[in-house]
């Protein structure tokens, strides 16, 4: 007998939310909402999920797709290389004719961990894995009253052998959206109410009076800040883009021309003088502020380029281990302006084409409100 989970599944049956993903069996679609709810919520993820399955409806059809349309379904999701994993994973899975339905397959595809193996081998095949994620920590630490630290290396093996060893191996799929829903919706990470908890008559932490105090976290996260200063280069219509690229946030999204720098500065020429140089090259962009082309037949030879404006600054933006400060300034180029090399020279009203950080998706808003150059 299995008390635990008889009530977490008693509650989890009146309780539960009606979401897509929990009226299916197939593997792929139970994959795609495990990974956009891996760091989004519900209410976020829900959309996004709806979009994204209804454009890329099995694996065959998103191993076919570009990664450019891929990230731009994802934009705006945060932790970007779940999609790039999400593709890469698809073609792989495409070529060897499908998805796996094996534990080990299922946990060897790029962007599955533990967790997210065993959701879907549960959800899908009904196999007896237990997963683990936040909530989980959350309930099990409670009911238990353990409190090793669930990021501690002892803490991780012995959750995870309270959690095989609660798992109601015949409901396997059913118990564990049982307690991941439970966690979610009962005991919450603050303020839960105890009063109308099905578990409260065993629960340790509620006797112990340390609900409050459970789960234990060893590492605070620790977060960094960056500065980032990104112009906007106005052609007329048009302007220039590129795709980040490099081991660092937000790679393959594309972007404005970048500074970074080591801490908050003040608008300097010299520094945006440097990236035009960097950009197009010290022979067409010269310290005078003047673009030139050596060539005769150069379009910029003797064209003022009009130095940079600030248009917003010091737009906080805060992500999971970094807080992002960011100036947002424009440059007036002629329209010929040729694009640097592995530049995108595109029309301003088409940058919403693009996948882009939230960040930049601001700084887009912002340049295509008519009448921003007022502020
Ligand atoms: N969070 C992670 N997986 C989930 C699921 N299947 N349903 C609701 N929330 C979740």
């Amino acid at each position: 007998m299995n008390v635990f989970a008889d009530k977490l599944i008693a509650w989890y049956e009146e309780n539960k939310r009606d979401l897509p993903w929990r009226h299916t069996k197939d593997p792929y679609l139970i994959w795609i909402s495990e990974v956009i709810l891996q760091q989004t919520r519900v209410a976020q993820g829900y959309d996004y999920y709806m979009r994204f399955v209804n454009r890329f409806p099995d694996v065959f059809t998103l191993a076919e797709a570009d990664e450019d349309e891929v990230m731009r379904y994802w934009q705006g999701l945060g932790y970007y290389s779940r999609a790039r994993n999400l593709h890469a994973a698809a073609k792989s899975m495409a070529e060897a004719g499908g998805f796996p339905d094996t534990y080990v397959e299922v946990r060897a595809l790029k962007g599955v961990g533990e967790y997210t193996a065993a959701a879907i081998c549960s959800f899908a095949y009904d196999m007896p894995y237990a997963v683990v994620d936040g909530n989980v920590y959350r309930v099990l630490s409670r009911w238990l009253g353990v409190d090793t630290p669930i990021d501690s290396v002892q803490g991780k093996k012995l959750f995870a052998e309270a959690a095989n060893e609660l798992l109601d191996v015949h409901r396997s799929a059913l118990y564990n959206q049982a307690i991941m829903e439970f966690g979610a919706l009962q005991c919450t990470p603050t303020v839960p109410d105890c009063t109308m908890c099905p578990l409260s008559d065993s629960c340790v932490a509620l006797q112990l009076g340390k609900v409050d105090v459970l789960p234990v976290k060893q590492h605070k996260t620790k977060v960094t800040n960056r500065y980032f200063n990104y112009i906007y280069v106005r052609m007329g219509a048009y302007t220039f883009i590129n795709k980040r690229t490099g081991d660092d946030i937000w790679k393959n999204l594309y972007e404005f021309p970048l500074i970074e720098t080591t801490g908050q500065s003040e608008q300097d020429d010299a520094m945006f003088l440097e990236k035009l140089q960097e950009l197009w090259g010290t022979d067409r962009v010269t310290s005078d502020k003047t673009m030139f082309c050596k060539e005769e037949s150069a379009i910029l030879q003797g064209r003022k380029c009009h130095f940079v404006k600030l248009l917003k600054s010091d737009v906080k933006h805060v992500l999971s281990h970094r807080v992002i400060h960011a100036n947002f300034y424009e440059l007036e180029m002629p329209e010929e302006t040729p694009a640097p090399n592995g530049w995108l020279k595109v029309l301003v009203k088409d940058l919403h084409k693009f996948a882009v950080s939230n960040l930049v998706s601001h700084f887009f808003s912002l340049i295509l409100e008519p009448n921003h150059q007022n502020k």
